[in-house]
């Protein structure tokens, strides 16, 4: 008995840490994707393995232990890596899916993890999928979306929903805080190069740095967050318009204002600078930023921009994932 799901991860393309203040945010699917595949199991306990990030595990189904393996399973320490098995066994712990024996889990993964492209919002969604399907349950995409928040918000104490929702439902999405992620209708193509730097940023220690910035500069930084609003709501009529050129635009002027709030590097910013030169119309840092990734913007330019941050640091083109959670 076998079941497989896929969820794609996301980029979010505007709003980030604006969106921490109550503003909108609006985000993508993209064409990346974890694939979860569940099979029955030789033991009582439920074997994991990740292989794009050398991580095996076994977890115990009744007490929720997970013990971190090497392939030759012998048990290694926790790293930044193995904590991914920690949503795993949130996402098979979570309701209906407490099951009886062992199972055997492999997890492929396409998404670069710590880059702010929502890796574990994507293993997530897939394993609540793969794991409702393996013991016969029905779920609605709602469902699935709901429980994949819970998980993100046990494992990390705090989480949007805009993740695992984009994961779920893929697309364009508005995400506010009163409606939560609507989907938006739009023929848009989105060819976009991710730039990754190999240094994750600490979502947390950003947005508890931006927050001391507000702080301190309540007159200067409030209007900023309001600015970031109308950005990002100018961006979801040029987006629903396929108004490629003001997208661009409007994300040039989102990323001069994510560097006033401090969350820019010098990495990041040489990556944005050189997509531009290289063709991009729109570059800035998505996700928390202080390492993590840049988008680039480059209808018809995919190749050249590519190329150019290829030589700086680690990049791949992604485009926008009309698809979300799949059983295959
Ligand atoms: O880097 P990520 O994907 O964790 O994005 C963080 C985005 C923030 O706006 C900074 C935080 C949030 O929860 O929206």
């Amino acid at each position: 008995m076998k079941a497989r799901a896929s969820a794609p991860g996301k980029a979010i393309l505007f709003g980030e840490h604006s969106v921490v203040y109550g503003k909108p945010a609006i985000a993508i699917a993209v064409d990346k994707k974890a694939v979860v595949t569940i099979r029955e199991g030789t033991t009582d306990h439920t074997q994991v393995k990740i292989p794009e990030l050398n991580v095996y595990g076994s977890i115990d189904n009744d007490k929720g232990i997970i013990t971190p393996q090497d392939e030759d399973f012998n048990p290694v320490s926790p790293s930044f890596n193995v904590g991914i098995l920690e949503y795993i066994q949130h996402a098979l712990h979570y309701h209906k899916f407490k099951l009886d024996h062992g199972l055997d889990i492999t997890v492929n993964l396409e998404i670069p993890i710590g880059a702010g492209l929502g890796s574990s919002a994507a293993i997530t969604v897939a394993t609540i999928a793969a794991a409702a399907s393996y013991s016969n349950n029905q779920l609605s995409r709602e469902e699935i979306a709901k429980m994949a928040h819970q998980v993100e918000m046990n494992v990390q104490g705090r989480a949007s929903p805009l993740d695992t929702t984009i994961s779920t439902y893929g697309g364009f999405s508005y995400f506010t805080h009163s409606e939560g992620a609507v989907k938006l209708e739009t023929d848009l193509e989105m060819p976009l190069v991710v730039g990754y730097t190999s240094q994750p940023g600490n979502t947390g220690e950003l947005i508890a740095m931006v927050k001391k910035l507000s702080l301190k500069h309540p007159s200067v930084i409030n209007p900023i967050l309001d600015i970031m609003e109308t950005v990002t709501n100018n961006a979801r009529e040029s987006i629903i318009k396929g108004d490629q050129q003001k997208i661009g635009e409007l994300m040039n002027i989102n990323q001069g204002l994510l560097d006033s709030l401090g969350v820019n590097t010098l990495e990041l910013s040489k990556m944005v600078y050189e997509s531009r030169n290289a063709g991009a119309i729109g570059s800035k840092l998505t996700g928390a930023g202080g390492g993590g990734s840049i988008i680039a913007y480059c209808p018809g330019k995919t190749q050249e921009v590519l190329e150019k941050l290829q030589n700086i640091e680690n990049a791949f083109p992604v485009t926008i994932s009309s698809q979300g959670v799949m059983m295959l």
